[in-house]
């Protein structure tokens, strides 16, 4: 080649190479740009976020503001589970400029394996990052309410409201601490999770969701779910946002259906409803949801006071609020509070709601809300506001610097068998024995023959409810999470010997109103329980999930009731196991059985708890954590009502019996102390019986005279404790004095908390002890 040639080669070369080495990656000479500070991860995120803020379009910060749900981004429909659909990714994440991404109610990629979810988000978020001028990255999120529950092979733990039969805050964390880290490593940021709501009233089908009706018992919940999901690092791989659902005053709606209208004075909802919000903010809950429904007369997502004045500027919190599913239209289309949807965008963004779940239509919320803004009828300052505080929590999940996730190490985290032993152990200490006359249980391993009987027996379906794998629960056979059925963990606890005989003792659920069918399946119960030495009887709920759950009967299903009664007619003894997502009315038939044991939801180890219990290698020691009526008329019913109301349950709040007996001795408590101060409180606990057990110590106000109504009995302390048998322990507990505060003022109840001097009684066991308390 002479010398020309080769010059015009390399001219040709280097022109090629400037003008096409961009488009096919290669590096050319150019230098690099030097990097904004908003990506220097050794600066502080404030700064950070303003630099950030700074740089952003109007457009691009609405984008931050919005969420959708994934389904919107997958086949052909709203709905289609998959695969993504590349036409919509872009409607979404490059017009509309979508910073956050939900799987709501499950909404999982076909075929669901952490794999695929691990894809699915990676695939999102490379999408979204690629088209982002500024290389925001999207949050992703999920509502992981007991365990990856959406994931199959995960591991599914009990619903709450049979973890805070527990009294474990410990437990709680430790969960929330294996589930964030099986969420993050598919790719989820944000967990939609705990429910702070209070259990007040059984019709309303979310009352599984909660911790129970203790605002002190749920609190220690709540915190200990927020801590155990976010850890001291939120951008470490097993950490990942907590969600406290629903501010406030979700889960008491005047007809029991779920967002239908609350009435509660603002002296119940700051002293019944408030405190486990106030305790997920001070635990450094990165997020809030709004409740759906409205209190007193106003829509929550309406609401300046609740979302502003209250949470903000009372509370301090400082995190994101995001909306609710479809709840900013839904104050044009449902309360008819705003005449457009986007006189609603206008009422609720100034009210406080950060970033909306729209979550379908992207545009109908994007656009409005630009609108609103360049009209004046939003500030900047307010979207500047909401945007930073969407993309502090970006940066503190370390979004930018890892944006992806390792699709093969989602699959090793999350495997059938993980954390088995945890979910067994969270689900025993859930059971709650509410019945055993006559020391029935438990039972002795070398029966000869048992009849396990009922349609929860051999059916997970019953021990998961909803928010399992899909947000009714499981609909798909195909779909069930590896678990272990009553059945199964019984099997495995006899002995050799024993003969296990099974019958469903009810035809499948779509055909119990045919009455021949229920006999048929019933006589064959009996005719089984006819050779058995015991019969054990597994009844229950199907799932259900949000207002599909309401019920005004909270009955158990009529076929089942019936089972137990024929059942009964045998002169065998029968033992009730329930799988319920709260107490059902069926004082008659509890009444019947010697034996009735609460097992709530207790996920896919549920089974093996149960045995664990029936047979005496755990020994029960859940308490309830709400109370249980005996007749549906009575509900609203909760044990910490204020005078004048009677209190009258099948089984009081705090109850639950043991195999073995314990006593409580010299109670001691200070004569003073100051309002300010801490009570230290101390008592000896003794297992008096033969066999291990863990009991709850539960202390006790008993209301004395004060200025304005407040709870009858009111619980200030508690502690679980293990004792062998004949084993004394002494227990001290330190109460903090705000416990016994009480809203003062006339009926508005707005003024602040104040612990009034006087006398006051304090309960443990049957106890009590009185003490004074001082300016
Ligand atoms: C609606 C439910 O009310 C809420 O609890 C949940 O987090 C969202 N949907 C997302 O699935």
């Amino acid at each position: 080649m002479n010398r020309r040639k080769f010059l015009l080669m390399m001219l040709v070369t280097i022109l090629f190479l400037a003008l096409a080495g961009p488009h096919f990656g290669i590096a050319t000479a150019e230098k690099p740009r030097p990097q904004p500070p908003y990506m220097d991860p050794s600066l502080p995120v404030e700064k950070r976020v303003k630099d950030l803020l700074r740089r952003m379009t109007l457009e691009e910060k609405v984008g931050q503001m919005t969420q959708i749900n994934v389904t919107r981004l997958m086949g052909e429909d709203e709905w289609d589970r998959g695969p993504l659909n590349e036409e919509w990714m872009k409607k979404v994440l490059v017009d509309n400029r979508v910073g956050s991404i939900l799987s709501g109610g499950g909404a999982a990629p076909v075929p669901n394996n952490p794999k695929a979810w691990a894809k699915m988000t990676n695939t999102l978020q490379r999408y979204a990052l690629r088209h982002s001028r500024l290389k925001i990255p999207i949050i992703y999120g999920v509502d992981a309410v007991h365990g990856h529950n959406n994931v199959l092979g995960a591991t599914i733990y009990p619903h709450n409201i049979g973890l805070a039969n527990s009294w474990n805050p410990a437990l709680v964390r430790e969960i929330n601490e294996r589930t964030a880290k099986e969420v993050r490593a598919t790719g989820i940021h944000w967990n939609f999770s705990p429910a702070a709501d209070i259990a007040r009233d059984l019709r309303w089908g979310r009352y599984y969701e909660t911790f129970g009706e203790d605002p002190l018992l749920a609190s220690e919940m709540v915190g200990a779910a927020v801590t155990g999901l976010q850890g001291d690092h939120l951008s470490s791989p097993n950490r990942v946002a907590a969600s406290a659902k629903h501010f406030v005053g979700y889960s008491q709606p005047l007809s029991g259906e779920d967002r239908a209208p609350a009435e509660l004075s603002l002296r119940t909802l700051r002293e019944m409803f408030l405190p486990g919000f106030e305790r997920a903010i001070q635990d450094g809950a990165e997020t809030i949801m709004v409740n759906s429904g409205s209190v007193n007369g106003i829509p929550v997502h309406a609401s300046k006071y609740l979302l502003t004045d209250v949470l903000r500027k009372e509370l301090g919190f400082e995190g994101v609020v995001v909306s609710d599913w479809e709840d900013i239209i839904k104050l044009h289309t449902v309360h008819r509070i705003a005449p457009t949807y986007k006189e609603a965008i206008r009422i609720s963004i100034n009210a406080g709601v950060d970033m909306s779940m729209v979550p379908l239509d992207a545009e109908g919320f994007t656009k409005n809300l630009i609108e609103l803004v360049q009209e004046k009828k939003v500030s900047e300052k307010r979207i500047d506001e909401a945007v930073g505080r969407i993309l502090t929590l970006k940066f503190r999940l370390g979004l930018f610097e890892n944006p992806y996730v390792d699709e093969e190490k989602a699959e090793k985290i999350i495997v059938d068998r993980a954390d088995r032993e945890l979910a067994r152990r969270a689900a025993t200490q859930s059971i709650t024995l509410l019945k055993n006359d006559k020391h029935l249980l438990p039972l002795k391993k070398d029966l000869s023959t048992i009849l396990v009987t009922g349609p929860g027996a051999d059916n997970p379906i019953y021990q998961m409810g909803g928010w399992t794998i899909g947000w009714q629960g499981v609909e798909n056979l195909e779909e069930m999470p590896p678990s272990v059925t009553v059945l199964e963990g019984i099997k495995g606890k006899v002995s050799k010997n024993t003969r296990v005989l099974y019958e469903p003792g009810v035809p499948p659920e779509d055909r119990q109103d045919d009455l021949e069918a229920v006999e048929r399946a019933i006589r064959k119960a009996v005719n089984a329980a006819k050779k058995a030495d015991v019969i054990l009887v597994v009844v229950g709920e199907l799932p259900y999930a949000e207002g599909e759950g309401d019920t005004s009967t909270a009955a158990l299903p009529p076929a089942q009731t019936q089972l137990i009664r024929a059942l009964k007619g045998t002169k065998k003894d029968v033992a009730v196991i329930l799988l319920a997502g709260r107490p059902l009315m069926m004082t008659e038939t509890i009444r019947s059985v010697p034996a009735f044991l609460m097992a709530y939801l207790p996920g896919t180890e549920g089974g093996n708890a149960v045995a664990d219990i029936l047979f005496g290698d755990a020994n029960p020691s859940g308490k309830l954590a709400s109370t249980w009526p005996k007749r549906i008329g009575q509900v609203p019913t909760f044990y910490n009502h204020p005078p004048g109301a009677s209190y009258d349950p099948l089984f009081p709040f705090g109850y639950g019996l043991s195999y073995t007996r314990f006593s409580y001795e010299n109670f001691q408590v200070p004569k003073t102390v100051q309002s300010n101060g801490k009570l230290r409180v101390a008592v000896t606990v003794t297992n008096t019986g033969k066999r291990a057990g863990d009991e709850i110590v539960q202390i006790y106000a008993d209301r004395q005279y004060r200025s304005v109504l407040s709870p009858v009995r009111q619980l200030v302390a508690f502690q679980r404790v293990s004792l062998k048998p004949g084993e004394s322990k002494r227990i001290t507990l330190n109460i903090p004095v705000s416990r016994f505060s009480v809203i003062p003022g006339d009926i508005l109840g707005t003024d602040k908390r104040i612990v009034e001097p006087g006398t006051y009684q304090l309960r443990v066991g049957d106890m009590t002890k009185t003490f004074t308390i001082s300016k």
